[in-house]
Formats: C-alpha cells, structure tokens, sequence
C-alpha cells in the first residue's frame, strides 16, 4: 500500500503528460473533433446529432434507442460509439451518411464511455451492475468486464492511459482502475452525504480529478440545509495519506449565490481552465486551474447564466470555444472562452408531448416557483425519475426515496398512502423542503401536524403547469427487463422455485403484492389499503406508521436499502431479520436454500413487460401510443 504510493509519487514527478486533453478521455453526452465536429447525445429522444461547430449547423440526427447517455468519436472519426442505456447496446454509427453500423450487446445500463487515442480501445461504465467493460474497437467486441463498485458511472481515462477513473452515483467515491490487470488501486472516498457524482474529468498536466456532485443531508429537511453543490478534486497521486480529496461547496464560493445540481466540468486543453455547470439553477461558473495543492480553483467572474437544464459541457481542441448542451432548449450554445455567446444550433425537436416537456423543466429547476432557496429540485432526489438512493429522516418518520417507475399504475402516493395525485405535491412545493410559490393560483387547505388533508383537496385541473408536472411524474414505465433473467419471461431455475414459494398460500406474498406491479394499491378501494408487517417500531422517530401501503416489487434488484426506513440492507433482510414475527409473510420455516429462491425470484422482477394500463392507471400521464401498447 504504501510501497505503491511512493512508487506513483516517483513517476508522477517525472513522467511529463501529453499537453492537450484527448476529447473522448471522459465521459458526456457530447464529444468534439479537433475540426470542431461535435456528437450530442439526446437521452430522450433517443438519438445523436452530428453538428458542424464552425457552420453552426446540425449535419443530422440520428437513431440510436432507448435512452442514448455517452458518446465518443473514435479516434478523428466518422465512426463514433454510443452507449444505449436502457438497450443495453453500443451503437457504432457512422457519421457522415448518419447508418448505425453495428449495435453491440454489451452488460446491463451502460452508461458513461470513452476511447484512447489511437482508437483500438473504449470502455465502458454499467451503472447497474457497477462494472466496466473494455470494448476492442477493431473487432467492435466486448473483451471484459470487471466488476469495480456500485452504481458506475463517471469515467476518464488518465493522461498516460494506464489507469482508468470512474465514480461511483450514489457515494461519489472516485476509484482507481489499473488497465494491466483491472484492479482497484486507489479508492477516493469523499464525505458520507456525498451523491450523484456522473461525471470526472482528469487534468492534462497535474494529476487531479474533478467531480461534479451534490451532497444529500438526509437529517435536515428543509429549503436551505438539504442539498449542497460541491465540487470534489482530489490528489491523483496522493502526497500523503491524509490529503486527498477536497471539496469545494460551490455555493460559498460563489459568494452565497446558490447554484444546484453540478452535473459536469471540462477543463481547457491547457489544463488552465475549468468550466463547471450547474443543471437545476440554468448557470456555469468559469474558473482558473491554480497550480497548488490547496486553493486548486479560483472563480473568475461570476456565475454565468446559460440555458435550461445544462448537462453537458465540452472545449474545442484549440481552446478557443466552450460548447454547452442546453437539454431543455433542445440546443448547444456556443461560446468564446469567456463565455460570449457565438450562437446556438438546435440538435432535436421536443419529445413526447409539451406538457411533458414542461413537467420535466420545473422538476429539474430550482429557484420560483418551484422553490425560494434555490438548494433543490425534485431531481435532485429523484434523478430521472431513479432514487437518490437515500433515506431522508421527514417529520413523519424515517423514508426512503423511491424509484417513479412503474408510478402511473401504484397510486396512492407515499408509504402512508396520503396522497392520491402528483398534483398533492403542491404542498411539497410550499411546504418547509422546497419553499416555493407553487403552482396553483391561490390558497389550499393547510396542513396542520400529519392528517392527511392533500387527500381532501383535489388538485388536479386547477394549474397547467402543476398537470404538467403530474405527467412528468407519472411517466416512467418499466420497458426494460431485470438482467437477472435468461430471457424475456424466462426465470433461472432458482428463481422459478421461488416463484412458487411467492405465490403459495403458505408463504403468501401475492396476497398484499399482486397484480402485474405486485402491489395491492388502488385508488378504487377507500380509505386505502394499508398493511401492518412488523416495521412500523424500527423507528422511534415515526408519526404515521405502522401500518403502509404495499410497495411495487418491480426493479427492487437495484432499489436498495429496503423498506421505508431502509434498515433492510438486502432483500434477504427483508426476508429474515426484518420479518421476526411472520407479519410480512410467512417465512420462519423457510430453509437458507429457499429464502435464497425467493430473493432470486424478486431480483428477476420485472421478467416480463408489465401492461400500461391497469385498472387502476391514472389519467395524468403521456398518451400511450398505438404501437407501443403491443
Ligand atoms: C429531499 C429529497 C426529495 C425531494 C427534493 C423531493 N422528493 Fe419526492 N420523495 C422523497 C422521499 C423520501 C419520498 C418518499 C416519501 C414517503 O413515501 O412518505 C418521496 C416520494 C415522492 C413521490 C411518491 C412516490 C410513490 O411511489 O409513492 C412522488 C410522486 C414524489 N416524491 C415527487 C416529488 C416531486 C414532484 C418533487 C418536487 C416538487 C419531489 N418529490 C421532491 C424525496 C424527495
Ligand atoms: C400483508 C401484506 C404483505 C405481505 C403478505 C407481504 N408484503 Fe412485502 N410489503 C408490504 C408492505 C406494506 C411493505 C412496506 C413495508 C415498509 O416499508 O415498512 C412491503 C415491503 C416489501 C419489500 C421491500 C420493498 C422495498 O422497495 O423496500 C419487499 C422486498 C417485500 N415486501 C417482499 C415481500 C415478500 C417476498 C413477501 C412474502 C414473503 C411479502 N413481501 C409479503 C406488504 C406485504
């Protein structure tokens, strides 16, 4: 361990770095050729656009699938590589007449991915598993896959590439690939509240990272001291054992003017500069690259307003110009070094519908009338719709953030089943979290202690924009499949007998989480049901239990922590520790071998495409189209 450090101290010190930062050495929705060719990725539309930067001009879109989150150009082109999260593929595609030529199975949620220089190799992040893949760009095949944390997703590829970088989403951890073998070598690990850290980029001289992140104060629900904006660098050959990791709170630093939701930095190609966006307050900040150990970035300027929902953000080659993705103008601004505004080009048109469109503009916005302190957005707990992976300590208890999927069709909302439209998070908005206007024109019925008044006042049709936010909301759906299944309705042989044990009388899952969402939720039967199963005493901060609703079982293969206080670190805690009594099911006389079954059956869910309409669907929501029903 220490042996190792010296050793890197050394070579440090005097190998010299290549002067110019290679575009595809980490990864974005965007990537940039030295002749100004620039790939966007369009998640939601699932395409690229090929722009000309020096035309200003969109060349052409092309199709790619479901949820395009990386791309890279391969070496100075025309082929590129894009990862296809909910596909599970990497599309190479062809530039110039917009083919896809090859679409490569790869793992599970790919997500971030990058190529070296003289095109022979990408790798690739898989947020669900946590691994990486090394693909041969020659033979455009995968040639491993390591397993090297939880939830992967930033990766850059060190100056000399011989190492990889990649943090981890919900931790914001920075580890340490060596490309010899693939082992971890170093781990940074960051502040416990640390969280949703997509991104890292490598200084082309200095050996630092960079990493865009948030930090989720689970103990502190309120506008101001819930999230934080940070900026974390550390020490890639670490000078001692203490000094690692720093982190910039982005909000002091910009003299109290908040900005929220880092999502991504890029550093010029002289390494002199670092440019940092801010997804959820619409601005960037501009810094110079200090040459120390201690104050590592100065601010030059103030924060720079820029378009709606930044999320990526790339330099020229020459350092001349900054190209930020503005996602929800569906356009990238171009800009001088400083930051005057040289035009902008449109890469797609808007997707779905406009009231989605706007749902998902004021869900990832922080400032009116969304909320007073600007600190939050609903995305910054509930990313595209995923969990922040945390539970947040409400007035009412102990809850953890739930995955949106699959929502439209498991209403009543909450663990307590106190809510019954989207729209009932008007008092979210106005209330001591968010502290916002909200939506609707007006006053609403107060909310006095925990009664659960949203009940009795309807909100829906009485503001476009909170019905907008409603259909955002509602609009995850589970269209992709557990990767713990041999294929589209087929089970392993472990899950199929837990299957059985699930749905027996003795074991009697099925009884509460039935149906296609296997949950017992309806809005049809009033009051709501609500089930006792032994978890409510955990908690001796809780107001509302111990009775909740039945959660959704679909995805839990990747929802960890479990149950609304989180005290099941594993499915099998579920299972056992946290089912003493036989409350939540009957599994006492259960063998080790079959809990095994029944986890491996619950891990395999969803196996088949669950319907997008259920009796109990509500009406908020994106129309389903024809075609994409069968
Ligand atoms: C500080 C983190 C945080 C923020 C910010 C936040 N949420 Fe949540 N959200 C949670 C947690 C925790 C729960 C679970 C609460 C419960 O079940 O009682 C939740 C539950 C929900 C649910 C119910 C999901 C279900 O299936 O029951 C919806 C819908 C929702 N949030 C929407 C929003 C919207 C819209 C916003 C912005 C106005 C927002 N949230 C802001 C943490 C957050
Ligand atoms: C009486 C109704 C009922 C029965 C029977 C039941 N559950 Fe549940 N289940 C619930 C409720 C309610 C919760 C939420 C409890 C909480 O969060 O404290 C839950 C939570 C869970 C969770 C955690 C989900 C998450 O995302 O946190 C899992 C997993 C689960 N149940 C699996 C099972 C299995 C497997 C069985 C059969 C052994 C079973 N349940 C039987 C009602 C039931």
């Amino acid at each position: 361990m220490f042996l190792r450090s010296v050793t890197a101290l050394c070579l440090g010190a005097l190998v010299s770095f290549p002067s110019f930062v290679h575009a595809g050495a980490s990864n974005s929705l965007m990537d940039v050729l030295p002749d100004g060719m620039l790939l966007v990725a369009n998640p939601d539309n699932g395409t690229v656009t090929v722009v000309d930067t020096a035309a200003k001009k969109a060349l052409r879109e092309i199709k790619v699938g479901d949820k395009p989150e990386g791309v890279a150009w391969i070496g100075n082109g025309p082929l590129a590589a894009v990862t296809v999260f909910r596909e599970d593929v990497v599309a190479f595609i062809d530039t110039r007449n917009g083919k896809v030529v090859n679409k490569l199975k790869v793992p599970n949620e790919p997500y971030g991915i990058i190529t070296n220089k003289n095109s022979t190799r990408a790798w690739v992040t898989h947020d669900y598993p946590g691994t990486v893949t090394e693909i041969d760009l020659k033979e455009q095949k995968v040639i491993g896959e390591h397993k090297v944390g939880a939830f992967i997703r930033g990766i850059a590829l060190s100056p000399k590439e011989d190492r990889l970088y990649v943090t981890e989403f919900y931790t914001g951890i920075l580890h340490a690939v060596d490309l010899k073998d693939y082992k971890v070598v170093d781990s940074w690990k960051g502040h416990s509240t640390d969280n949703l850290c997509r991104n890292v980029v490598v200084h082309p001289r200095r050996p630092k990272a960079y990493l865009s992140h948030i930090r989720s104060k689970v103990d502190v629900i309120d506008g101001s001291g819930s999230i934080f904006p940070q900026l974390s660098i550390c020490d890639l050959v670490p000078p001692n054992e203490t000094r690692r990791r720093t982190s910039i709170g982005m909000d002091t630093y910009n003299n109290l003017h908040v900005v929220t939701n880092p999502w991504e930095a890029a550093l010029s190609p002289d390494g002199k500069r670092l440019y940092t966006i801010y997804a959820a307050t619409n601005d960037m900040n501009v810094n110079a690259v200090i040459d120390d150990d201690y104050k590592e970035i100065e601010r030059v300027g103030n924060a720079i307003q820029i378009g709606k929902l930044p999320k990526a953000i790339r330099v020229s080659a020459d350092g001349k110009q900054v190209y930020i993705y503005h996602t929800m103008d569906f356009s990238v601004g171009i800009y001088d070094a400083n930051m005057r505004s040289q035009g902008s080009v449109k890469v797609c048109d808007p997707p779905k519908t406009p009231e989605w469109v706007r749902g998902k503009v004021l869900f990832s916005q922080a400032f009116q009338p969304m909320t007073g302190p600007r600190w939050i957005a609903c995305s910054s707990c509930h990313p595209d719709g995923l969990s922040d992976g945390r539970v947040w300590r409400n007035p009412e208890g102990l809850r953890k953030t739930p995955s949106m999927f699959g929502m439209a069709h498991t209403h009543p909302l909450h663990y307590s089943a106190d809510r019954d439209e989207v729209q009932d998070f008007e008092y979210t908005i106005r209330g001591r979290l968010m502290q916002g206007r909200g939506l609707v024109p007006g006053a609403i019925k107060p909310k006095m202690g925990f009664k659960p008044v949203e009940l009795d006042e309807p909100l829906a049709g009485r503001s476009k924009d909170l019905d907008a936010l409603a259909i955002y909301s509602n609009s995850f759906e589970f269209t992709t499949l557990s990767p713990h299944i041999l294929a589209p309705g087929k089970l392993t042989e472990t899950a199929e007998r837990g299957k059985k044990l699930f749905f027996s009388k003795e074991v009697n899952c099925a009884s509460c989480h039935s149906g296609p969402y296997y949950t017992d939720s309806s809005l049809a039967v009033k009051p709501f049901k609500l089930h006792d199963v032994g978890t409510g005493k955990d908690d001796p901060g809780e107001k509302m239990g111990p009775k909740y609703d039945t959660p959704s079982l679909l995805g839990v293969y990747r929802t960890a922590p479990y149950l609304h206080h989180g005290t099941a670190k594993t499915l099998r805690d579920v299972l056992t520790t946290c089912n003493k009594g036989d409350k939540h099911g009957k599994t006492s006389h259960l063998k080790s071998e079959e809990i095994d079954d029944l986890v491996d059956f619950l891990k395999a869910l969803p196996y088949e495409y669950p319907p997008y309409e259920t009796p109990n669907t509500v009406k908020y929501r994106v129309p389903v189209k024809k075609e994409e029903k069968d």
